[in-house]
Protein backbone atom coordinates (compact mmCIF):
# COMPACT_ATOMS: atom_id res chain seq x y z
CA UNK A 1 0.00 0.00 0.00
CA UNK A 2 2.93 2.49 0.85
CA UNK A 3 5.87 3.50 -1.42
CA UNK A 4 8.79 2.09 -0.28
CA UNK A 5 10.68 4.63 -2.22
CA UNK A 6 13.01 6.99 -0.12
CA UNK A 7 12.23 11.35 -1.19
CA UNK A 8 14.99 13.11 -1.74
CA UNK A 9 15.78 15.67 1.28
CA UNK A 10 17.26 18.32 -0.37
CA UNK A 11 17.68 19.52 -4.65
CA UNK A 12 20.30 17.59 -6.70
CA UNK A 13 21.60 20.50 -8.38
CA UNK A 14 22.87 22.91 -5.76
CA UNK A 15 21.93 26.57 -6.09
CA UNK A 16 23.51 29.51 -4.01
CA UNK A 17 20.45 29.33 -1.91
CA UNK A 18 20.78 25.86 -1.90
CA UNK A 19 24.37 26.23 -0.47
CA UNK A 20 23.08 28.33 2.21
CA UNK A 21 20.76 26.40 2.51
CA UNK A 22 23.11 23.27 2.76
CA UNK A 23 25.28 25.32 5.26
CA UNK A 24 22.28 25.48 7.82
CA UNK A 25 21.41 21.57 7.08
CA UNK A 26 24.97 20.79 8.08
CA UNK A 27 24.65 23.92 11.14
CA UNK A 28 21.55 21.78 12.41
CA UNK A 29 23.01 18.53 12.08
CA UNK A 30 25.93 19.03 13.75
CA UNK A 31 24.08 20.31 16.46
CA UNK A 32 21.66 17.66 16.77
CA UNK A 33 23.97 14.86 16.74
CA UNK A 34 25.38 15.89 19.99
CA UNK A 35 24.15 13.23 22.40
CA UNK A 36 22.50 14.20 25.63
CA UNK A 37 22.43 12.14 28.67
CA UNK A 38 19.06 11.14 29.29
CA UNK A 39 17.64 8.29 31.54
CA UNK A 40 21.45 7.30 32.62
CA UNK A 41 22.24 7.01 28.63
CA UNK A 42 24.32 9.31 26.21
CA UNK A 43 21.59 9.50 23.38
CA UNK A 44 20.69 11.61 20.62
CA UNK A 45 18.16 14.29 21.53
CA UNK A 46 14.96 12.93 20.31
CA UNK A 47 12.44 10.63 21.89
CA UNK A 48 9.55 8.65 20.99
CA UNK A 49 6.19 10.16 22.88
CA UNK A 50 4.41 6.74 24.33
CA UNK A 51 1.22 6.22 22.99
CA UNK A 52 -1.75 4.35 24.79
CA UNK A 53 -3.14 2.02 24.42
CA UNK A 54 -1.23 -0.03 22.57
CA UNK A 55 0.16 2.83 19.84
CA UNK A 56 3.88 2.50 20.73
CA UNK A 57 5.15 -0.65 21.44
CA UNK A 58 7.93 -2.90 22.42
CA UNK A 59 8.61 -3.40 18.15
CA UNK A 60 8.46 -0.12 18.13
CA UNK A 61 10.21 1.78 20.64
CA UNK A 62 12.90 -0.80 20.13
CA UNK A 63 13.41 0.59 16.93
CA UNK A 64 13.68 3.64 18.63
CA UNK A 65 16.51 2.93 21.19
CA UNK A 66 18.62 1.12 17.93
CA UNK A 67 19.07 4.33 16.35
CA UNK A 68 20.37 5.69 20.16
CA UNK A 69 17.41 7.37 20.67
CA UNK A 70 14.72 6.69 23.44
CA UNK A 71 11.65 4.60 22.81
CA UNK A 72 8.92 4.77 25.07
CA UNK A 73 6.60 1.34 25.66
CA UNK A 74 2.96 2.42 26.36
CA UNK A 75 2.15 0.44 29.90
CA UNK A 76 -1.25 1.29 29.53
CA UNK A 77 -3.54 -2.18 28.12
CA UNK A 78 0.17 -3.77 26.83
CA UNK A 79 -0.38 -6.23 24.29
CA UNK A 80 0.22 -9.61 25.21
CA UNK A 81 0.08 -11.38 22.04
CA UNK A 82 -0.87 -10.05 18.45
CA UNK A 83 -3.16 -11.88 15.64
CA UNK A 84 -1.99 -13.47 12.27
CA UNK A 85 -3.05 -9.83 11.03
CA UNK A 86 -0.78 -8.11 13.53
CA UNK A 87 -3.49 -6.87 15.67
CA UNK A 88 -3.37 -7.25 19.41
CA UNK A 89 -5.26 -9.76 20.97
CA UNK A 90 -7.82 -7.96 23.32
CA UNK A 91 -7.95 -8.60 26.63
CA UNK A 92 -10.36 -12.33 27.41
CA UNK A 93 -12.40 -10.92 29.98
CA UNK A 94 -14.33 -13.67 31.74
CA UNK A 95 -15.14 -11.71 35.34
CA UNK A 96 -18.79 -11.47 35.73
CA UNK A 97 -17.90 -8.25 37.83
CA UNK A 98 -15.97 -4.93 37.40
CA UNK A 99 -13.85 -5.78 40.18
CA UNK A 100 -13.42 -9.44 38.58
CA UNK A 101 -12.70 -7.91 35.50
CA UNK A 102 -10.55 -4.92 36.87
CA UNK A 103 -8.05 -7.66 38.09
CA UNK A 104 -7.84 -9.67 35.62
CA UNK A 105 -6.85 -5.92 33.89
CA UNK A 106 -4.29 -5.57 36.15
CA UNK A 107 -2.88 -9.21 35.53
CA UNK A 108 -2.90 -8.89 31.73
CA UNK A 109 -1.51 -5.45 31.64
CA UNK A 110 1.64 -6.65 33.81
CA UNK A 111 1.57 -9.98 31.30
CA UNK A 112 1.68 -7.69 28.14
CA UNK A 113 4.17 -4.77 29.77
CA UNK A 114 7.02 -7.44 30.39
CA UNK A 115 6.38 -8.58 27.16
CA UNK A 116 6.59 -5.56 25.33
CA UNK A 117 9.71 -4.49 27.81
CA UNK A 118 11.45 -7.60 26.08
CA UNK A 119 10.52 -7.00 23.22
CA UNK A 120 12.51 -3.60 23.00
CA UNK A 121 15.00 -4.48 25.19
CA UNK A 122 16.27 -7.16 22.58
CA UNK A 123 15.45 -5.00 19.65
CA UNK A 124 17.08 -2.28 21.11
CA UNK A 125 20.61 -4.22 20.80
CA UNK A 126 21.84 -2.53 23.82
CA UNK A 127 21.45 0.79 22.49
CA UNK A 128 19.94 4.36 23.14
CA UNK A 129 16.79 4.38 26.19
CA UNK A 130 14.31 1.92 26.75
CA UNK A 131 11.32 4.12 28.65
CA UNK A 132 7.62 2.42 29.76
CA UNK A 133 4.94 4.58 29.97
CA UNK A 134 1.26 4.43 32.28
CA UNK A 135 -0.96 7.01 32.67
CA UNK A 136 -1.56 7.89 36.65
CA UNK A 137 -5.12 7.69 36.36
CA UNK A 138 -5.15 4.33 34.78
CA UNK A 139 -6.83 1.36 36.71
CA UNK A 140 -4.62 -0.34 38.75
CA UNK A 141 -1.39 1.91 37.27
CA UNK A 142 0.99 1.68 40.46
CA UNK A 143 0.87 -2.45 40.86
CA UNK A 144 0.60 -2.67 36.84
CA UNK A 145 4.21 -0.56 36.92
CA UNK A 146 5.30 -2.41 40.32
CA UNK A 147 4.57 -6.18 38.56
CA UNK A 148 6.71 -4.59 35.18
CA UNK A 149 9.75 -3.06 36.68
CA UNK A 150 10.15 -6.19 39.05
CA UNK A 151 10.22 -8.41 36.24
CA UNK A 152 12.43 -6.73 33.84
CA UNK A 153 15.76 -6.77 35.89
CA UNK A 154 18.27 -7.76 34.60
CA UNK A 155 21.41 -9.71 36.16
CA UNK A 156 24.09 -7.69 36.55
CA UNK A 157 21.49 -5.19 38.81
CA UNK A 158 19.71 -3.01 35.89
CA UNK A 159 16.49 -2.96 34.24
CA UNK A 160 15.48 -3.83 30.98
CA UNK A 161 13.54 -0.30 31.28
CA UNK A 162 15.75 2.88 32.15
CA UNK A 163 13.06 5.35 32.92
CA UNK A 164 9.11 5.55 33.83
CA UNK A 165 7.31 8.57 32.67
CA UNK A 166 3.98 9.08 33.97
CA UNK A 167 1.20 10.98 32.26
CA UNK A 168 -2.06 12.01 32.88
CA UNK A 169 -1.45 12.43 36.66
CA UNK A 170 1.48 13.43 38.47
CA UNK A 171 3.25 10.61 39.95
CA UNK A 172 3.04 10.38 43.80
CA UNK A 173 5.78 9.36 46.53
CA UNK A 174 5.07 5.42 46.22
CA UNK A 175 5.85 5.76 42.74
CA UNK A 176 9.18 7.84 42.81
CA UNK A 177 10.05 5.14 45.52
CA UNK A 178 9.26 2.06 43.33
CA UNK A 179 11.16 3.15 40.90
CA UNK A 180 14.12 4.19 42.99
CA UNK A 181 13.34 0.57 44.51
CA UNK A 182 13.82 -0.84 40.64
CA UNK A 183 16.54 1.52 39.67
CA UNK A 184 14.47 3.07 36.47
CA UNK A 185 14.48 6.42 36.37
CA UNK A 186 11.28 8.37 37.27
CA UNK A 187 10.54 11.05 33.97
CA UNK A 188 7.51 13.15 34.88
CA UNK A 189 5.72 14.72 32.50
CA UNK A 190 4.76 18.36 33.37
CA UNK A 191 3.16 21.23 31.44
CA UNK A 192 4.09 24.04 34.09
CA UNK A 193 6.87 25.19 36.32
CA UNK A 194 3.94 24.92 39.09
CA UNK A 195 3.70 21.20 38.72
CA UNK A 196 7.02 20.75 38.86
CA UNK A 197 7.32 22.78 41.98
CA UNK A 198 4.22 20.79 43.71
CA UNK A 199 6.16 17.06 42.65
CA UNK A 200 9.97 18.17 44.40
CA UNK A 201 7.73 18.93 47.10
CA UNK A 202 5.50 15.89 47.23
CA UNK A 203 6.78 12.78 45.47
CA UNK A 204 10.33 13.64 44.97
CA UNK A 205 11.06 15.35 48.27
CA UNK A 206 13.16 12.63 49.91
CA UNK A 207 15.49 13.93 46.55
CA UNK A 208 15.52 17.18 47.92
CA UNK A 209 19.52 18.26 46.70
CA UNK A 210 19.73 14.74 44.90
CA UNK A 211 17.26 14.87 42.53
CA UNK A 212 19.25 14.07 39.61
CA UNK A 213 19.56 11.04 41.18
CA UNK A 214 15.94 10.03 40.00
CA UNK A 215 14.97 12.12 37.61
CA UNK A 216 16.54 11.04 34.10
CA UNK A 217 14.66 14.22 32.55
CA UNK A 218 11.66 16.32 33.07
CA UNK A 219 9.26 15.88 29.97
CA UNK A 220 7.56 19.56 29.33
CA UNK A 221 4.36 18.18 27.75
CA UNK A 222 2.92 21.57 25.18
CA UNK A 223 -0.79 21.51 27.20
CA UNK A 224 -2.47 23.18 24.10
CA UNK A 225 -0.41 20.92 21.07
CA UNK A 226 0.55 17.94 22.78
CA UNK A 227 -1.51 15.18 21.58
CA UNK A 228 -3.38 12.64 24.14
CA UNK A 229 -4.35 14.36 27.22
CA UNK A 230 -2.96 17.74 28.11
CA UNK A 231 -2.53 19.34 31.29
CA UNK A 232 -4.05 22.34 31.13
CA UNK A 233 -5.47 24.07 34.45
CA UNK A 234 -7.65 26.38 35.90
CA UNK A 235 -4.22 28.81 35.21
CA UNK A 236 -4.28 28.49 31.47
CA UNK A 237 -6.84 29.40 29.10
CA UNK A 238 -7.42 26.68 26.64
CA UNK A 239 -8.26 29.15 23.60
CA UNK A 240 -4.79 31.08 24.50
CA UNK A 241 -1.80 29.07 23.58
CA UNK A 242 1.65 30.41 25.05
CA UNK A 243 5.18 30.23 23.90
CA UNK A 244 6.69 26.95 24.84
CA UNK A 245 10.25 29.07 24.72
CA UNK A 246 8.96 31.10 27.98
CA UNK A 247 7.69 28.79 29.76
CA UNK A 248 10.46 26.23 29.17
CA UNK A 249 13.10 29.32 30.16
CA UNK A 250 10.86 29.46 33.14
CA UNK A 251 11.44 25.80 34.09
CA UNK A 252 14.94 25.67 33.26
CA UNK A 253 15.67 28.38 36.18
CA UNK A 254 13.62 26.24 38.73
CA UNK A 255 15.53 23.41 37.50
CA UNK A 256 18.33 24.92 37.58
CA UNK A 257 17.68 26.18 41.24
CA UNK A 258 17.17 22.59 42.45
CA UNK A 259 20.60 21.44 41.10
CA UNK A 260 19.29 20.14 38.25
CA UNK A 261 20.85 21.93 35.37
CA UNK A 262 22.22 18.61 34.18
CA UNK A 263 19.27 17.07 33.77
CA UNK A 264 18.02 17.33 30.54
CA UNK A 265 14.07 19.14 29.47
CA UNK A 266 12.60 16.91 26.97
CA UNK A 267 10.14 19.49 24.52
CA UNK A 268 7.17 17.75 23.82
CA UNK A 269 4.01 18.83 22.13
CA UNK A 270 4.00 20.56 18.05
CA UNK A 271 7.68 19.44 17.44
CA UNK A 272 7.54 17.99 13.39
CA UNK A 273 10.85 20.20 11.79
CA UNK A 274 13.63 20.02 14.04
CA UNK A 275 15.11 23.46 11.78
CA UNK A 276 11.80 25.02 13.66
CA UNK A 277 13.72 24.58 17.01
CA UNK A 278 17.32 25.43 16.08
CA UNK A 279 17.46 28.40 18.31
CA UNK A 280 16.52 26.20 21.84
CA UNK A 281 19.88 24.43 20.91
CA UNK A 282 23.22 25.25 22.86
CA UNK A 283 21.23 27.59 24.68
CA UNK A 284 21.94 27.79 28.46
CA UNK A 285 18.49 29.62 28.93
CA UNK A 286 17.02 26.43 28.03
CA UNK A 287 19.96 24.00 29.08
CA UNK A 288 20.15 20.28 27.90
CA UNK A 289 17.43 19.51 25.30
CA UNK A 290 15.57 16.89 23.46
CA UNK A 291 12.53 16.45 21.43
CA UNK A 292 9.33 14.13 21.92
CA UNK A 293 7.89 12.98 19.13
CA UNK A 294 3.73 11.83 19.64
CA UNK A 295 2.16 12.45 16.52
CA UNK A 296 5.37 12.23 14.03
CA UNK A 297 5.87 8.56 15.61
CA UNK A 298 2.79 6.95 14.07
CA UNK A 299 3.84 7.68 10.82
CA UNK A 300 6.64 4.74 10.47
CA UNK A 301 6.82 1.43 9.11
CA UNK A 302 7.25 -0.11 12.73
CA UNK A 303 4.25 2.03 14.49
CA UNK A 304 1.56 -0.83 15.17
CA UNK A 305 -1.09 1.72 14.19
CA UNK A 306 -3.21 0.04 10.91
CA UNK A 307 -2.16 1.56 7.41
CA UNK A 308 -5.59 3.82 7.32
CA UNK A 309 -4.87 5.36 10.60
CA UNK A 310 -1.75 6.42 9.24
CA UNK A 311 -3.54 7.59 5.81
CA UNK A 312 -5.45 9.39 8.35
CA UNK A 313 -3.11 11.11 9.73
CA UNK A 314 -1.91 12.48 6.00
CA UNK A 315 -4.99 13.46 5.57
CA UNK A 316 -5.56 15.83 8.65
CA UNK A 317 -5.81 19.22 8.02
CA UNK A 318 -5.45 22.70 10.15
CA UNK A 319 -7.68 22.44 12.87
CA UNK A 320 -8.95 19.34 12.35
CA UNK A 321 -7.36 18.27 15.79
CA UNK A 322 -8.69 20.32 19.00
CA UNK A 323 -8.51 19.97 22.99
CA UNK A 324 -11.96 18.73 24.15
CA UNK A 325 -13.44 17.96 27.63
CA UNK A 326 -15.00 14.64 26.44
CA UNK A 327 -12.13 12.35 28.98
CA UNK A 328 -13.56 10.75 31.36
CA UNK A 329 -10.64 11.19 33.17
CA UNK A 330 -11.66 14.89 33.69
CA UNK A 331 -8.64 15.84 32.16
CA UNK A 332 -8.60 18.16 28.52
CA UNK A 333 -7.56 15.58 25.72
CA UNK A 334 -6.25 16.39 21.93
CA UNK A 335 -8.27 14.27 19.62
CA UNK A 336 -9.08 14.25 16.05
CA UNK A 337 -12.79 15.57 15.17
CA UNK A 338 -14.27 12.77 13.83
CA UNK A 339 -17.87 11.38 13.59
CA UNK A 340 -16.97 10.10 17.47
CA UNK A 341 -16.28 13.36 18.35
CA UNK A 342 -18.84 15.59 16.74
CA UNK A 343 -21.64 13.06 18.27
CA UNK A 344 -19.64 13.79 21.58
CA UNK A 345 -20.78 17.78 20.67
CA UNK A 346 -24.19 17.13 19.42
CA UNK A 347 -24.81 15.38 22.84
CA UNK A 348 -23.87 18.90 24.96
CA UNK A 349 -26.09 21.04 22.28
CA UNK A 350 -29.27 19.07 23.37
CA UNK A 351 -29.13 19.53 26.85
CA UNK A 352 -31.24 21.15 29.01
CA UNK A 353 -32.08 21.65 32.68
CA UNK A 354 -34.76 19.81 34.55
CA UNK A 355 -36.16 19.53 37.94
CA UNK A 356 -37.81 15.90 39.07
CA UNK A 357 -41.12 18.18 40.48
CA UNK A 358 -42.53 21.05 38.73
CA UNK A 359 -41.34 24.13 40.23
CA UNK A 360 -41.90 27.90 38.89
CA UNK A 361 -39.49 27.95 36.27
CA UNK A 362 -39.57 24.30 35.43
CA UNK A 363 -43.49 24.40 35.02
CA UNK A 364 -43.80 21.35 31.41
CA UNK A 365 -43.34 17.89 31.95
CA UNK A 366 -41.55 16.33 29.07
CA UNK A 367 -43.81 14.33 26.80
CA UNK A 368 -43.46 11.59 23.92
CA UNK A 369 -40.41 9.69 25.36
CA UNK A 370 -39.15 6.27 24.75
CA UNK A 371 -39.12 5.98 28.16
CA UNK A 372 -42.88 6.93 28.88
CA UNK A 373 -42.86 6.43 33.33
CA UNK A 374 -39.79 8.95 33.22
CA UNK A 375 -41.03 12.14 34.77
CA UNK A 376 -38.82 15.30 33.92
CA UNK A 377 -40.24 18.84 34.18
CA UNK A 378 -38.38 21.41 31.93
CA UNK A 379 -38.91 24.95 31.58
CA UNK A 380 -41.26 26.83 28.58
CA UNK A 381 -38.77 27.14 26.01
CA UNK A 382 -36.45 23.90 26.23
CA UNK A 383 -40.17 21.70 25.99
CA UNK A 384 -39.85 23.28 22.38
CA UNK A 385 -36.40 22.29 21.67
CA UNK A 386 -37.01 19.00 23.13
CA UNK A 387 -40.12 18.45 21.07
CA UNK A 388 -37.67 19.08 17.88
CA UNK A 389 -35.02 16.50 19.11
CA UNK A 390 -37.98 13.77 19.96
CA UNK A 391 -39.04 14.51 16.12
CA UNK A 392 -35.67 13.67 15.13
CA UNK A 393 -35.18 10.43 17.14
CA UNK A 394 -33.46 11.34 20.11
CA UNK A 395 -36.46 10.20 22.50
CA UNK A 396 -34.27 8.98 25.60
CA UNK A 397 -32.88 11.66 28.36
CA UNK A 398 -30.12 10.77 30.06
CA UNK A 399 -29.67 12.83 33.58
CA UNK A 400 -26.01 14.06 34.28
CA UNK A 401 -24.22 14.92 37.40
CA UNK A 402 -25.26 18.21 36.77
CA UNK A 403 -28.78 18.00 37.37
CA UNK A 404 -29.17 18.49 33.15
CA UNK A 405 -30.52 16.08 30.32
CA UNK A 406 -29.24 15.31 27.17
CA UNK A 407 -31.44 13.27 24.73
CA UNK A 408 -29.86 11.05 22.41
CA UNK A 409 -31.14 7.87 20.45
CA UNK A 410 -32.65 4.79 21.91
CA UNK A 411 -29.60 2.62 20.59
CA UNK A 412 -27.32 5.39 21.66
CA UNK A 413 -28.50 5.13 25.05
CA UNK A 414 -28.40 1.20 25.00
CA UNK A 415 -24.78 1.74 23.58
CA UNK A 416 -23.97 4.49 27.35
CA UNK A 417 -25.55 1.85 29.05
CA UNK A 418 -23.73 -1.40 27.68
CA UNK A 419 -20.28 0.75 28.07
CA UNK A 420 -21.24 1.15 31.67
CA UNK A 421 -22.10 -2.64 32.71
CA UNK A 422 -19.34 -4.14 30.47
CA UNK A 423 -16.67 -1.58 32.44
CA UNK A 424 -13.36 -3.31 33.17
CA UNK A 425 -12.52 -0.96 35.64
CA UNK A 426 -9.63 0.33 33.10
CA UNK A 427 -9.43 3.91 34.93
CA UNK A 428 -8.74 4.70 38.89
CA UNK A 429 -11.99 6.73 38.83
CA UNK A 430 -14.15 6.95 35.94
CA UNK A 431 -16.57 9.43 35.09
CA UNK A 432 -18.58 7.48 32.53
CA UNK A 433 -18.93 4.17 34.60
CA UNK A 434 -18.88 5.04 38.09
CA UNK A 435 -16.02 2.84 38.98
CA UNK A 436 -13.53 3.41 41.29
CA UNK A 437 -10.57 1.40 42.01
CA UNK A 438 -10.75 2.27 45.48
CA UNK A 439 -12.25 -0.26 47.90
CA UNK A 440 -12.68 2.25 50.46
CA UNK A 441 -14.96 3.31 48.68
CA UNK A 442 -16.97 0.34 47.64
CA UNK A 443 -15.59 1.36 44.07
CA UNK A 444 -18.12 3.59 43.33
CA UNK A 445 -17.36 7.18 42.63
CA UNK A 446 -20.14 8.03 44.61
CA UNK A 447 -21.61 10.36 41.40
CA UNK A 448 -24.23 9.95 38.75
CA UNK A 449 -22.83 8.54 35.75
CA UNK A 450 -22.27 11.15 32.91
CA UNK A 451 -23.37 10.14 29.32
CA UNK A 452 -21.46 13.74 28.69
CA UNK A 453 -18.09 12.02 28.43
CA UNK A 454 -16.45 9.19 26.26
CA UNK A 455 -15.81 5.08 27.16
CA UNK A 456 -11.39 5.61 26.60
CA UNK A 457 -11.13 1.81 26.54
CA UNK A 458 -13.81 1.99 23.91
CA UNK A 459 -11.97 4.67 22.19
CA UNK A 460 -8.40 3.72 22.12
CA UNK A 461 -8.39 -0.03 22.65
CA UNK A 462 -10.78 -0.11 19.14
CA UNK A 463 -8.47 2.54 17.53
CA UNK A 464 -5.85 -0.20 17.62
CA UNK A 465 -7.78 -2.95 16.69
CA UNK A 466 -8.99 -1.10 13.09
CA UNK A 467 -12.20 -1.03 11.63
CA UNK A 468 -13.97 2.30 11.29
CA UNK A 469 -12.11 4.71 12.48
CA UNK A 470 -14.71 7.74 12.24
CA UNK A 471 -16.12 5.94 15.40
CA UNK A 472 -12.92 5.36 17.29
CA UNK A 473 -10.98 7.66 19.61
CA UNK A 474 -7.90 8.89 17.39
CA UNK A 475 -5.53 11.43 19.93
CA UNK A 476 -3.66 13.54 17.69
CA UNK A 477 -1.46 16.60 18.38
CA UNK A 478 -2.32 19.98 16.95
CA UNK A 479 0.52 19.90 14.46
CA UNK A 480 -0.61 16.68 12.72
CA UNK A 481 -1.41 18.74 9.87
CA UNK A 482 1.72 18.82 8.77
CA UNK A 483 1.93 15.58 7.86
CA UNK A 484 -0.16 16.02 4.29
CA UNK A 485 2.44 18.82 3.61
CA UNK A 486 5.57 17.30 4.74
CA UNK A 487 7.09 16.22 1.01
CA UNK A 488 9.32 13.55 3.10
CA UNK A 489 5.82 11.68 3.14
CA UNK A 490 5.21 11.46 -0.74
CA UNK A 491 7.69 9.90 -3.13
CA UNK A 492 8.25 11.61 -6.78
CA UNK A 493 5.58 9.79 -8.10
CA UNK A 494 3.06 11.25 -5.26
CA UNK A 495 2.43 7.73 -3.46
CA UNK A 496 2.53 7.88 0.38
CA UNK A 497 6.24 6.97 1.84
CA UNK A 498 6.40 5.65 5.12
CA UNK A 499 9.88 6.19 6.16
CA UNK A 500 11.83 3.13 8.85
CA UNK A 501 12.34 4.72 12.28
CA UNK A 502 15.64 5.08 10.83
CA UNK A 503 14.91 6.99 8.07
CA UNK A 504 12.70 9.11 10.35
CA UNK A 505 15.80 10.10 12.33
CA UNK A 506 18.15 10.28 9.97
CA UNK A 507 15.64 12.80 8.60
CA UNK A 508 14.72 14.46 11.80
CA UNK A 509 18.39 15.02 12.01
CA UNK A 510 18.56 17.15 8.95
CA UNK A 511 15.90 19.98 10.98
CA UNK A 512 13.14 18.94 8.34
C1 LIG B 1 -2.31 8.52 19.77
C2 LIG B 1 -1.63 9.14 20.95
C3 LIG B 1 -1.68 8.51 22.18
C4 LIG B 1 -1.01 9.05 23.28
N1 LIG B 1 -1.03 8.38 24.46
C5 LIG B 1 -0.30 8.83 25.51
C6 LIG B 1 -0.24 8.08 26.72
O1 LIG B 1 -0.82 7.01 26.85
N2 LIG B 1 0.51 8.61 27.73
C7 LIG B 1 1.18 9.79 27.62
O2 LIG B 1 1.84 10.22 28.58
N3 LIG B 1 1.14 10.51 26.48
C8 LIG B 1 0.43 10.05 25.43
N4 LIG B 1 0.44 10.75 24.24
C9 LIG B 1 1.27 11.96 24.14
C10 LIG B 1 2.62 11.65 23.45
O3 LIG B 1 3.42 10.82 24.22
C11 LIG B 1 3.42 12.94 23.14
O4 LIG B 1 3.89 13.54 24.32
C12 LIG B 1 2.62 13.96 22.38
O5 LIG B 1 1.94 13.32 21.34
C13 LIG B 1 3.57 15.00 21.82
O6 LIG B 1 2.89 15.87 20.98
P1 LIG B 1 2.89 15.69 19.38
O7 LIG B 1 1.83 14.72 19.09
O8 LIG B 1 2.59 17.07 18.90
O9 LIG B 1 4.25 15.20 18.96
C14 LIG B 1 -0.28 10.26 23.15
C15 LIG B 1 -0.26 10.91 21.91
C16 LIG B 1 -0.92 10.37 20.82
C17 LIG B 1 -0.86 11.09 19.50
Amino acid sequence: MFSNEVPETRPVSISPAAQVGMAGVQGIREQLSRRVFIDGVWILPFIQGGKGVGATNGANAGAWAAENTAGTISGTGAAIGYDNDGHPITYPYTGRTRRERHEELVAWSIEGGILQATTAYEASGGRGGIRINFLKEAGGAMRVMRGVLAATRTPGGGNMIHAVTMGAGLPSEEDARICADEGVYLDPIISSVMALKVLLKRAFKNWQGRYAELIGAVVYEDPWLAGGHNGITSRENPAIPEDPYERVKALRRVMNDNGMEDVAIIMAGGVWHLRDWAHWLDNPEIGPIAFQLGTRDLLTRESPVTDEWKQLVLSMREGDVALNKFSPTGFYSSAYQNGMIREMYQRLERQVSFARKPDEIMTERVEGLAAANKRYFVSRDDKVRIAAWIAEGFDMPLPTPDDTLIFVTFEKAREIKRLETECAGCLASCSLSTWSQDPEKNHSTGKRADPRVYCIQKGLVGAIQGGNLDEKLIFAGHNAYKAGDDPFYRNEKGDVFIPTVKQLIERLMTGD
